[in-house]
């Protein structure tokens, strides 16, 4: 049932390695779940068929599609996690206007701050006519261990009203950079700094889903 849409209209923000790794990991507990690539570069969808776990995917980039069959999929499935795409366009309108939960990875630096901030108030409108939904969920993504931004950049998207932001920030790991080429998630892949970010990860799911529990 519970649509999370992944969104920043920033390309490079981790919108599809997020995705990926929700669904995996949603997959992992048992759940049905498809994943929804709105993206034209289309890197989730291939990178879960790579996966070889038959999660399902569908590509549905036309923002009209998306909103007729997002209903109806929600009620097909357990979980619906949509990958949007590099802008702010009618198919990320689409996603935030079906969406429970809209999670937005951020980079820490000023220009990714500052695209965050134009997602957020596209969310905002969707609060004002849906009653609050979708939830927004910020997160820092990609960071970089032992640099100043990061605090700074908490507080910057921590001060913006009537989003959450996660208090788990998902670093930059090699790791995770290779997933994609190696066909794998850091849950399936084995070794030490697999199971550091694979960690991470799940703290981070495992914010989204008490969110949604305590919608
Ligand atoms: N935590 C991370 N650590 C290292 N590299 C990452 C991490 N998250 C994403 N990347 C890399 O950053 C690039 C952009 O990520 P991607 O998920 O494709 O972003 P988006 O979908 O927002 O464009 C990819 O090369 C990806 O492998
Ligand atoms: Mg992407």
């Amino acid at each position: 049932m519970p649509v999370i849409a992944v969104i920043n209209q920033k390309g490079g923000s981790s919108k599809s390695t997020t995705a990926v790794h929700l669904i995996a990991w949603l997959h992992r507990q048992g759940a049905q779940c498809l994943l929804i690539d709105a993206d034209g570069q289309r890197t989730s969808s291939i990178w879960l068929e790579s996966l070889g776990q038959n999660i399902e995917s569908k590509v549905i980039q036309d923002p009209d599609a998306l909103l007729d069959a997002l209903p109806k999929l929600a009620d097909e499935y357990q979980w619906i996690v949509i990958d949007g795409p590099a802008n702010l366009s009618e198919a990320t309108r689409a996603a935030i206007l079906w969406a429970d939960l809209a999670a937005v990875p951020c980079q820490p630096t000023g220009v990714d701050l500052a695209s965050a901030g134009d997602t957020v108030r596209l969310i905002k409108q969707a609060q004002k006519i849906r009653g609050g939904l979708p939830q927004a969920a910020l997160f820092l993504a990609r960071a970089v261990k032992g640099t100043r931004l990061k605090g700074e950049a908490s507080e910057v998207l921590g001060a913006i009203p009537e989003t959450r932001l996660l208090s788990t920030i998902i670093h930059q790991r090699q790791i995770v950079a290779d997933a994609f080429g190696q066909g794998a998630t850091v849950f399936s892949m084995t070794g030490s700094p697999a199971g550091i970010a694979a960690r991470e990860y799940a703290e981070l799911f495992k914010e989204m889903m008490e969110l949604l529990k305590d919608a």
